[in-house]
């Protein structure tokens, strides 16, 4: 075998160059030695959407899309889900290891240390309407909490940075619980450092008058198995958004309201919210044939389908759905289960779909668990946002610790009008 590099001959001028070649990539910076003459910039690579460009160097999380595998600093995803908790997967994605019996105690207590929210920020949320779209909310309150802890700005200090992280991971799941009990017009429970994490969670969610709540152990179980399946995703469109966000030293909670941002997106974590306005719009198994075929007319997009890396299957929407069964036990099966179903026959088998390689994402079974739990659509992703929140953190306290960051500042590709003089506005025409 040769030598880990590119020969790259420039047919303008007759050039050669060696680029080398470092973990199976190309410094696109070392194209710039490739000029037609004298004057020229020098080579560029053009990838719009960064389909095939790495952005980073990551030790968090490690996704094989062709296998279906998934691994959070290097355990497999399916052995989290099986035997830990969200809180002790958070550990792990921050610190790189999984805690011992003492580290996870304290790092459980530190984190119930943090829930409570500033009533600037409690006020702030409910100062929005009433049918503000949860993440709208969720992401002015995060965003508000930068103005509250001005030593989140110091973002070279490491203690300040794993403080905010805690905050952060804490304050998340209260603002998320805020956003829902302000849609439905209850008063907020403040957050009961007797209960877990995600206890806490359902307590704030769904505390209505009784004196003690205790949560249901398979609806708590499996919003602990969601929340692992959510918490990372390696250079996910929304963690990269926290991670350019970042490079120019702006404080954690300003890049988490950007990520959480793109997050909204449905065509990112938004999605799991537009798989159930889809299902409902179908209505009844009878309709999916008539749907599938405006999908394939480019009329719809099947919601939950489909991965820019996952190309066989996802291994968190394997998972989901097993479990989606263990809750349908406990709250009843969904009403919209059955055309979900008919949907996923027959994308697994239709050759427009395998051709595409469009499989169920894990947006496409989660939403179904969350609706059997009687939660609103608009809420489902804000229940994507505070896991994820975990892994946007970490992977910008790595970004952080980096010798050689950089601000992010792309390039571009000119197509505009060339130099041309000003204009009277007598002179100018329609
Ligand atoms: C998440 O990146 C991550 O890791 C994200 C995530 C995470 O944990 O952070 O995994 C979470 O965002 C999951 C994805 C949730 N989004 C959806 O379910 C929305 C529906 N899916 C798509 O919009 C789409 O599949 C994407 C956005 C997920 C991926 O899109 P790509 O990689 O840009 O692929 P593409 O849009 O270029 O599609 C390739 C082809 C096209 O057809 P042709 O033009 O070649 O004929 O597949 C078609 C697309 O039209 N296609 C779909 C489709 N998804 C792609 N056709 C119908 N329905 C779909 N869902």
């Amino acid at each position: 075998m040769g030598s880990d590099s590119l020969t790259i001959v420039d047919n303008r001028t007759g050039q050669k160059y060696e680029i080398p070649i470092v973990d199976g990539t190309i410094r696109a910076i070392d194209l710039r030695a490739i000029k037609k003459d004298k004057e020229d910039f020098g080579l560029l690579t053009y990838d719009p959407a960064l389909l095939n460009t790495a952005t980073a160097r990551s030790a968090i999380t490690f996704l094989d899309g062709e296998k279906g595998i998934l691994r959070y600093r290097g355990y497999p995803i399916e052995q989290l889900a099986a035997h830990s908790t969200f809180m002790e997967t958070a550990y792990l994605l921050i610190f790189g290891q999984l805690p011992t019996a003492t580290q996870l105690e304290k790092w459980e207590w530190d984190i119930s240390h943090h829930t409570l929210l500033h009533t600037n920020a409690q006020k702030l949320i409910e100062s929005f309407r009433h049918s503000a779209h949860p993440m709208s909310v969720f992401i002015g309150a995060i965003s508000a909490l930068g103005s509250l802890y001005p030593d989140a700005r110091d973002t070279a200090c490491v203690e300040c940075r794993l403080l905010q992280a805690q905050r952060i991971i804490a304050k998340v799941a209260t603002i998320g619980a805020f956003t829902y009990r302000l849609n439905q017009g209850w008063p907020m429970n403040y957050p009961d450092d007797e209960l877990g994490y995600v206890g806490n969670y359902l307590r704030m969610m769904f505390r209505m008058t009784e004196h003690k709540y205790v949560p249901n152990p398979v609806l708590e179980r499996a919003i602990n198995v969601l929340f692992i399946l959510h918490a990372d995703h390696e250079q996910n469109c929304s963690t990269s958004t926290m991670r350019v966000i970042g490079s120019s030293q702006a404080d954690p909670y300003s890049a988490l309201a950007g990520a959480a941002a793109a997050l909204y997106g449905p065509l990112h974590g938004g999605a799991n919210e537009a798989v159930l306005l889809m299902l409902e719009q179908i209505g009844s198994v009878r309709n999916v044939p008539g749907f599938i075929d405006k999908v394939k007319k480019g009329e719809a997009k099947l919601m939950g389908f489909g991965h820019r890396v996952y190309k066989n299957f996802d291994p968190r929407g394997q998972i989901i759905k097993k479990m989606a069964h263990e809750v349908f036990e406990v709250t009843g099966a969904s009403p919209l289960q059955d055309i979900a179903l008919e949907l996923e026959r027959i994308a697994l088998h239709d050759d427009y779909f395998v051709s595409r390689k469009l499989y169920p994402n894990v947006d496409f079974y989660s939403g179904l668990i969350y609706q059997a739990m009687n939660l609103p659509t608009n809420i489902f992703t804000v229940m994507f946002a505070i896991p994820r929140s975990v892994g946007w953190i970490a992977q910008w306290m790595e970004m952080m610790r980096e010798d050689d960051l950089k601000i992010v500042r792309p390039r571009q590709i000119y197509v505009g009008e060339g130099a041309r003089d000003y204009v009277p506005i007598e002179s100018r025409k329609a």
